[in-house]
């Protein structure tokens, strides 16, 4: 990473300064960490566990920590997928500039890196644990039942979004959360055979709606459950007696999470303004 060498991380203090470090919209982990909100609220579970596959820096593990110690007092359990390696079809997305950041961010294992040390600054209360695999190889020896909340953030091509929600289906508890992120159009929304031909593709361009998209994310989520509940591009249902539901985060109160820093937020506070009136 330019200009970023390891030794100046700070312990205890959790590092997002790099460019890339947050990769998605910024306002999607208000609502991540409003998931933890209704399920404290619901009181259905009591010890909530949370597994997320695709974890970069440690963004989004970090809402989700935030969530915990907001709503159960810093209690209860992350465990992250990620296999920390380059993982796009070059051939498919040469030239795209976003992928070749990630993959030579990869390649440096700094990412690992930086994830290690910002996982360590939560609370010993949450017990964290991680896998470094490929999804494919780690999902089926998880129990079934055994999260509360499941956020899928791999791999955004069809075949791999597919799978990931396919092998977590099993791994979420009664009135637990299947979720993930980058659903950022469902498919009543986009041209739905041009989603198909380019499903493989990481990010294109609707041409009904002129927005751009990950195919692959619209086409799997909708073949598996239709219409979702969705805030910004995050998406998420509930498993109710074994069919998946959609809910409200309605009266969920507005958190910005602490390890953003100020452009981030700003993005967040930006569109969340932008979104309010057409959410819940
Ligand atoms: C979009 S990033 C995750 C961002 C993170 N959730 C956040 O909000 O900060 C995608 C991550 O998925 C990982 N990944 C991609 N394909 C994977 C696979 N098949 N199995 C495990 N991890 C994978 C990559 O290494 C990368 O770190």
């Amino acid at each position: 990473m330019e200009n970023f060498n390891i030794k100046n991380l700070v312990k205890g203090e959790p590092y997002f300064d790099h460019k890339n470090s947050v990769l998605s919209a910024p306002v999607r982990h208000l609502f991540m960490i409003g998931v933890i909100w209704y399920l404290a609220t619901q009181k259905k579970i009591s010890d909530v566990s949370i597994m997320e596959i695709g974890t970069w820096f440690g963004a989004s593990a970090l809402s989700w920590a935030q969530g915990l110690k907001e709503y159960l007092d810093s209690r209860g359990s992350i465990t992250c997928i990620d296999a920390w390696e380059p993982f796009f079809d070059l051939d498919v997305h040469k030239n795209q500039k976003h992928v070749l950041e990630m993959e030579k961010l990869l390649e440096s294992d700094l990412v690992y890196k930086v994830f290690l040390h910002n996982i360590n600054t939560l609370p010993e209360t949450i017990n964290t644990q991680h896998f470094r695999g490929k999804s494919e190889n780690i999902l089926k020896f998880l129990k079934s039942d055994s999260f509360s909340v499941v956020f899928i953030d791999a791999d955004h091509t069809y075949n791999y979004v597919k799978d990931d929600i396919l092998n977590s289906m099993r791994l979420v508890q009664n009135y637990g959360i299947i979720c993930g992120d980058d659903l950022n159009l469902q498919i009543s929304d986009v041209d739905k055979n041009y989603a198909i031909e380019n499903m493989n593709k990481d990010f294109i361009n609707d041409p009904k709606t002129n927005k751009n998209y990950h195919p692959g994310v619209t086409v799997a989520v909708n073949e598996i459950f239709g219409e979702v509940s969705s805030w910004g591009g995050f998406w998420a249902m509930q498993k109710v007696d074994n069919s998946w539901k959609k809910f409200s985060l309605k009266d969920m109160p507005i958190i910005y999470p602490n390890h953003f820093n100020k452009s981030n937020i700003k993005k967040a506070q930006s569109h969340f303004g932008d979104i309010k009136d057409s959410l819940f």
